[in-house]
């Protein structure tokens, strides 16, 4: 079973498009899981409790679960426009997670893994956190990235994070994709290692914050918002659930034989992803052989800078889809940017790949593959006894994209699977230019070599329609209707032999499926403030 997670978003503000991008990529990559045969699972919601939400809800008046249940819809909304399907939807407040966490904290008390201890020191409302002095800048104050700064002194409870970090360092040394890409591991090592051992305070008193789980055994006392958040993984996939919850069964999702797979940002490595929450699993007695592997991906930034609401540079999903369409947008978010480093979110590129690979490459090749075998041959596919040595090439040249394509798919490379792809369409069409459909059609000697040829460019275009759909399923669907194979999208990689197209098949109706993008003088408000 592959077990794939995002995280769970803030809703303390819109979706923008670092969300998109998350779950898109794991959209794609269980999309890809399941042509390939493989069992899979997705799971991804929000993070609804902390201050913020607290504050939020606060200052417009109304209560915090009004106030998530209204920012959790436009979250759900953008996933169902942007075609991103999961199986299990983690919401902080269902109280199956609720019931989850305070059997966890039960647990870890009776371990001896939490106690209670008076601290005082500054704090970060915006950052939820107690700051050390490593925290402040050269000039010795907080920086502006920790919002206002308080002095409190209160008790609270602790969980014993520096029993485990031994463990976390030897655990992540010893298992080579524990953390993915490798230089982001290299990252969380040298956090590890500039990080003296502390513990982690995790609950905070109910008389500043109200909106958390309960700390069972200390009611005055709710959970700190990333003890909880994390526990969503385990949660919402059964564990410790009761038998008619409804969750999935945990010994078969979260297994050994392929763990779990969590996709985070950079930001969430260190220390929630990274430290606490492979600290909490092992505290919680899960084996190192089950311990989730942690994909990380950059952020995309706008001309350099980070995307923020002070910037008013936010760019909306939403608004982009409207513009250019779904199908435009996942490619681009998943075409543009190379798994795990950051990116410019730049529209006018999103228009011109999109233009360049689907509109002009591949909208080429499958206007010329569908057209003309409708032309020439009334939609009839024959396929060719003899082959020319550029057929042979064109035979090769799919069988080589294919291979790229699963490596990089396989490595989460979705960029590089994509750019496989274009290389063949490319070769594709070089081909077509080459042999001159159009050409043989007007000698009716050369009937049967121009069967070939069109049976060479249709069979490519169901193989290119197979490999593009977990990026472009609706595209993908159209071209399988057009092809008259509406059930070529549900073929698994297994399947995809050369003759997909059975011989004498007669193809459907072509129509384009990726018409150019025609950029306005205005350019569509995609940024909000
Ligand atoms: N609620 C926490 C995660 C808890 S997981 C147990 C959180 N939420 S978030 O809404 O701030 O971020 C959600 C995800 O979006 C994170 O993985 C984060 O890295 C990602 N992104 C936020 N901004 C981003 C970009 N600009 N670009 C790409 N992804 C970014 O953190």
């Amino acid at each position: 079973m592959f077990y794939l997670t995002t995280a769970i978003d803030y809703t303390n503000g819109k979706p923008h498009i670092g969300h998109a991008y998350e779950k898109v990529l794991a959209d794609v990559l269980i999309r890809y899981r399941r042509l390939c045969g493989d069992e899979a699972y997705f799971l991804t919601g929000v993070d609804q409790h902390g201050q913020k939400v607290q504050q939020t809800a606060d200052k417009e008046g109304i209560a915090p679960a009004e106030f998530v249940a209204r920012v959790t819809q436009s979250f759900l909304d953008l996933w169902q426009k942007l075609g991103v399907h999961y199986d299990g939807w983690a919401a902080t407040t269902d109280p199956r997670h609720k019931a989850c966490v305070q059997a966890i904290l039960g647990d870890l008390n009776d371990k001896g893994q939490l106690y209670k201890k008076p601290h005082s020191g500054h704090y970060s409302v915006r950052q939820e956190q107690f700051l050390t002095d490593r925290d402040r800048d050269a000039s010795g104050s907080f920086g502006p990235e920790w919002g206002e700064v308080v002095e409190l002194v209160e008790e609270n409870w602790y969980f014993r994070l520096s029993e485990h970090t031994a463990w976390l360092r030897n655990y992540l040394e010893s298992t080579a994709d524990s953390v993915l890409p490798a230089f982001r591991k290299a990252e969380l090592l040298n956090a590890l290692e500039r990080n003296p051992d502390t513990d982690l305070c995790m609950s905070r008193p109910k008389e500043r914050l109200h909106w958390g789980i309960e700390i069972p055994f200390d009611t005055d006392f709710v959970t700190y918002v990333w003890f909880d958040a994390l526990i969503n993984y385990v949660s919402f996939a059964g564990y410790q659930a009761a038998a008619d919850s409804g969750l999935p069964d945990f010994d078969t999702l979260w297994t050994s034989d392929e763990r779990p797979l969590h996709i985070i940002g950079k930001d969430i490595l260190v220390p929630a992803h990274g430290i606490y929450w492979l600290c909490m699993l092992h505290a919680m007695g899960i084996p190192d052989e089950r311990m989730p592997r942690l994909l990380v991906h950059g952020w995309w930034n706008i001309r350099g800078e980070k995307m923020s609401k002070s910037l008013g540079n936010i760019i909306d999903p939403d608004a982009l889809a409207e513009a250019f369409g779904v199908e435009a947008l996942r490619y681009y978010l998943v075409r543009d940017i190379v798994t795990g480093r950051d990116s410019d979110f730049d529209v006018e590129r999103l228009v011109m790949l999109f233009n360049t690979e689907l509109a002009n490459e591949l909208g080429n090749l499958c206007n010329r593959a569908l057209n003309m075998s409708q032309r020439y041959t009334g939609g009839a596919i024959t396929r060719g006894r003899t082959f020319h040595d550029a057929d042979l090439a064109l035979q090769q040249s799919l069988a080589d994209s294919t291979a790229a394509y699963r490596e990089a798919m396989d490595a989460f490379e979705v960029s590089k699977g994509l750019e496989a792809i274009g290389r063949h369409v490319v070769h594709c069409n070089q081909y077509a230019e080459r042999m001159k459909p159009w050409e043989l059609a007007k000698d009716p000697e050369k009937s049967a070599r121009l069967a070939t040829v069109l049976q060479h460019l249709v069979e490519s275009v169901a193989h290119c329609t197979v490999l593009l759909s977990p990026v472009l399923p609706a595209a993908a669907a159209k071209l399988a209707s057009q092809l008259n194979l509406p059930g070529l999208t549900e073929t698994g990689l297994g399947e995809l032999y050369w003759g997909l197209i059975p011989d004498g098949h007669v193809i459907g109706k072509p129509a384009p499926v990726f018409p150019r993008i025609i950029v306005e003088e205005k350019k569509p408000a995609v940024e909000s403030k």
